[in-house]
């Protein structure tokens, strides 16, 4: 996260947690400011006792972009929440962004849903999938650009990054594992005819067919 944050940013951490990343934006010097947030009680405790030992950070405390309304910050991040919380907060402050030229996100599941959000809000990406003690993380940096490309299926499901050209060995890491999901969630439906489940069904097959072709891609990048 911190390697994708632009340095000298004024940095807007929302939902810092332990205060991770705002601790070691700020100690290492990559950046002057750096506004800690978090909803809850326990983590805003902490970040008040970073705030003690570390006069570059401050902590707040509220929903989302809520309590940094009355704050200029040059660079926002979010990491560790699900895409759709992290959509949420963006769609419900849509005005804080207007001036915001950067923004690091690392949703931790629902992708696809977050990027449509912000390619229809005028957002370019730039994405890279990172690996740490077997878990996939995708980071996402953020442009205020219009992106002028196709928006397609894959480009929803796997990123606007080609990352099964340009990083095809992580891309076969994440996807082959994420593919093993979705055949026993198929599985799981089992044979029931109700038009229902059938539509399910029908729709992780789509799916599964598009992950592996692109898998496949991968495969032959990397040879
Ligand atoms: C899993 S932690 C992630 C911590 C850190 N950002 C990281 O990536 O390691 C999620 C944090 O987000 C906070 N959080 C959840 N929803 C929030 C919201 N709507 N606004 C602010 N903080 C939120 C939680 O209290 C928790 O501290």
């Amino acid at each position: 996260m911190a390697r994708a944050i632009p340095r000298g940013s004024i940095v807007a951490d929302i939902g810092s947690d332990h205060g991770l990343l705002p601790e070691f934006l700020a100690v290492s010097g990559q950046c002057p400011q750096v506004f800690a947030a978090d909803i809850n009680p326990g983590p805003f405790e902490r970040l008040q006792e970073l705030e003690q030992r570390c006069l570059q950070v401050s902590a707040l405390r509220g929903d989302g972009l809520q309590p940094l309304l009355h704050h200029n910050f040059t660079c926002l991040s979010i990491s560790g929440l699900g895409g759709i919380a992290i959509r949420d907060i963006l769609q419900r402050e849509q005005s804080k962004l207007q001036d915001l030229t950067c923004m690091v996100l690392q949703p931790n599941n629902k992708e696809r849903e977050l990027r449509q959000f912000l390619i229809e809000h005028g957002w370019s990406m730039r994405e890279e999938l990172v690996e740490e003690a077997g878990v996939w993380y995708e980071i996402m940096v953020c442009t205020n650009k219009k992106w002028v490309g196709e928006c397609t299926e894959a480009n929803l499901m796997f990123g606007f990054s080609q990352r099964w050209r340009h990083q095809p060995s992580e891309f076969i890491g994440k996807w082959e594992y994420y593919k093993h999901g979705l055949i026993r969630a198929i599985h799981g439906l089992g044979k029931a005819q109700r038009a229902e489940v059938q539509g399910k069904k029908t729709d992780l097959l789509r799916r599964l067919s598009i992950i592996q072709q692109y898998i496949n891609k991968a495969k032959l990048w990397k040879e």
